[in-house]
């Protein structure tokens, strides 16, 4: 594994969870899922923000500076609809723009002239992997605080 895989791994996996809530009926299970997502972008920004950001930032500070902008945004986002009520009107709206926020950040990431492609360029396998075991200790953290 390594850091490129992982990050692109966990896009698709906060996508998956996209789908599901929007295919679920159930307000419990939307609940969950609602959990699931949050504690996923956060550990997903947190690895990102401490991990692979600060290493990325001798080669492209502009799009790291405009990554970190994007993720405060959805830091915000997340916390209103931490806030909100399920069934509030307000609560789909801001989910709906929390989609497209991220969907389009992890987009621009994974783009040809995205930040994984300047990892790629800049970063041997070696380095690329100890980012990945580093990352991964985050996510595990993460976790572990969640079930505590
Ligand atoms: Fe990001
Ligand atoms: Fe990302």
């Amino acid at each position: 594994m390594d850091a490129i895989e992982l990050i692109k791994q966990d896009h698709t996996k906060i996508q998956e969870l996209f789908n599901k809530f929007l295919e679920t009926e159930s307000d419990m299970t939307q609940e969950q899922l609602f959990q699931e997502i949050e504690t996923g972008l956060n550990a997903h920004a947190e690895m990102e923000e401490h991990v692979l950001y600060p290493e990325l930032t001798p080669f492209a500070q502009e799009k790291v500076d405009e990554a970190l902008q994007e993720h405060a945004e959805v830091k915000k986002l997340l916390e209103e609809l931490l806030d909100a009520d399920l069934n509030e009107d307000t609560f789909e709206s801001q989910f709906s723009k929390l989609m497209e926020d991220v969907t389009r950040h992890v987009e621009e990431e994974e783009s040809q002239d995205g930040i994984l492609e300047v990892a790629r360029q800049k970063f041997d396998q070696a380095k690329l992997s100890e980012m990945a075991v580093d990352m991964q200790n985050i996510q595990q953290r993460r976790r572990r605080d969640l079930a505590a």
